[in-house]
């Protein structure tokens, strides 16, 4: 979505690991602002962007080798205030005339850093305004080379034992750069210096959700015109969010597609369809299709074949009701900003990782659709606040994410009606202890497997041949890697009881402590 009305503030991206901490940063002090990888931001684009401040990012590589990642030199004219962070603080003063050396020369100050020091002030400077509360202040320090000499200009405002130009300045041309990484955890007020540099340079905080909302709408209505969209809704907060915001803003002219494959948890499906055609009041086709998937996943058992089945299928379902709505032209998704984030790459080009969506890849060009995707500015927690500020319930906010093959990877083996009914029910049983224990926010994805053995219990005074099931509750950032909940024995104890108490079909109950890698999440 063009974005033509936000104060804007641009980081050039040279490759760090916590580039997308500062966008964070900013995003919470209201700040509109891109990362672009530096290969990118040549002299047009950044007289294009027309950004109100410049970051440059930390990176991995030396200024002192020869063809060192470099912004344009243009930069330095455009008259707005830059800081940089890290190889950032490097590439100001090698660009601008000073020295940086290479590893851990010492002489001119200076040696190699990495992790937790302490900075202490020396004089007075608007970013650190309010900054320094004690003598010294915690920050973390990632750096191999070092700052020799300052350009000219430049004065120092802080210390460290080893990085003597810990805080740099030309205040005359409001350019700062710093030697450690105010983004991160690990320098615990570091968000105050992005908050001092971004009022320093005159940001309104004009980048709210209530604004975001009506620019948003004002965009679709301009892509869409009086053109049909489609959206596949999953129930999911993106997709959900997506869909309430596009029909907020063209109405009846959007169609939702539910397809129900059979595999979705209890309740799920009611709850999709009345709360989007019921209370949202948006043309909602619930294509109920159990029949169709349970019967062609019948009999299959390796899990790659499930998944094969069910992407094939769901894409010849989601086709058959989109062709039906007459006169569709776009198809909505729900593709977030991290999807399309570009990251520096040291191999080549700029290299890009854009989500293709597992439920309608490649879609798109086969029906000759336009996509809309009204969240691709928006980090996670932006699109949650998106949804709050939309009126979607805090139940559909702060969901678990739910994976698109449903419950057929929860379910490793043969898949049939009666294992997926003794799952959602335990499931549910799970899931709601969870909730009455206060824990269900802690915990990035929380779910039962049940599992292809039956073992031998005894209830009562009889023998019982059941199923065993596998509870699984991990906690996350992305889910790329994961760790097992450490919940209360207890918490365990109680749990497991319920499940075999309430739940016919299963009598012994597992917690599944892997985390990943070496397993993933799901079970399949
Ligand atoms: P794994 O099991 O690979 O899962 O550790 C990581 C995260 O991705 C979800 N997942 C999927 N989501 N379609 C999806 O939309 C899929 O095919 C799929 N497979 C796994 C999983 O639930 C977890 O959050």
């Amino acid at each position: 979505m063009e974005n033509t009305t936000h104060e804007r503030l641009l980081i050039i991206d040279f490759g760090s690991q916590v580039t997308q901490l500062i966008a964070r940063r900013l995003r919470e002090l209201n700040v509109y602002c891109e990362i672009h990888p530096y290969q990118n931001v040549t002299e047009a684009f950044l007289a294009d962007f027309a950004p109100k401040a410049i970051i440059f990012s930390g990176g991995p590589d030396s200024v002192t080798r020869a063809g060192s990642p470099r912004p344009p030199q243009s930069a330095y004219r455009l008259g707005v205030p830059i800081l940089g962070i890290c190889y950032g603080q490097q590439v100001m003063m090698q660009d601008l005339g000073g020295e940086v050396h290479g590893g851990k020369i010492s002489g001119g100050g200076g040696t190699a850093e990495f992790g937790r020091a302490f900075v202490t002030p020396e004089g007075e400077l608007s970013l650190l305004s309010g900054w320094f509360k004690a003598e010294k202040e915690q920050v973390w320090m990632s750096h191999g080379d070092h700052v020799a000499k300052l350009a000219p200009g430049f004065a120092v405002y802080g210390t460290s034992p080893n990085a003597p130009y810990a805080i740099t300045a030309d205040t005359a041309r409001n350019f700062y750069a710093v030697q450690f990484h105010p983004e991160v955890h690990h320098t615990p007020n570091g968000a105050m210096l992005y908050e001092n540099f971004v009022r320093l340079a005159g940001f309104t905080g004009d980048w709210t959700m209530g604004a975001y909302r009506e620019q948003a709408i004002a965009a679709i209505r301009a892509q869409v015109g009086d053109k049909k969209v489609i959206c596949g809704l999953s129930g999911g907060v993106d997709s959900s969010v997506a869909a309430v915001l596009i029909h907020e803003a063209i109405g009846d002219q959007l169609t939702c597609v539910f397809v129900d494959h059979g595999l979705l948890r209890q309740g799920e499906a009611e709850e999709v369809v009345t709360m989007f055609r019921d209370h949202y009041n948006m043309p909602l086709i619930h294509a109920d299709e159990q029949e169709l998937f349970l019967g062609e996943l019948d009999g299959v058992s390796d899990p790659e074949t499930k998944r094969k089945i069910i992407g094939r299928l769901f894409i010849d379902v989601f086709q058959k009701h989109a062709n039906a709505i007459e006169g569709a032209e776009f198809l909505a998704q729900g593709t977030l900003y991290p999807d399309v984030i570009e990251s520096v790459s040291f191999s080549g080009g700029p290299s890009v990782t854009i989500k293709s969506h597992h439920n309608v890849g490649g879609l798109p060009e086969k029906m000759g659709l336009k996509l809309v995707e009204p969240l691709r500015e928006l980090f996670k927690d932006e699109v949650r606040a998106l949804g709050t500020e939309l009126g979607l319930p805090p139940s559909f906010i702060g969901r678990h994410p739910f994976p698109g093959p449903g419950l057929a990877i929860r379910c490793p083996g043969e898949i049939t009606r009666e294992k997926l009914e003794i799952l959602r029910k335990a499931d549910a049983v799970y899931i709601d202890q969870i909730r009455k224990h206060g824990l269900y926010d802690d915990i990035w994805q929380a779910f039962v497997a049940i599992l292809p053995v039956r073992t031998v219990g005894v209830m009562g005074d009889g023998r019982t041949y059941d199923f065993a099931c596998a509870l699984r509750a991990v906690t996350s950032v992305d889910g790329m890697t994961a760790d097992y909940y450490p919940f209360s024995h207890d918490f365990l104890g109680e749990t497991a009881t319920r499940i075999i108490n309430e739940v016919p079909g299963i009598n012994r109950v597992t917690y599944d402590i892997t985390s990943k890698p070496p397993g993933t999440i799901e079970w399949e």
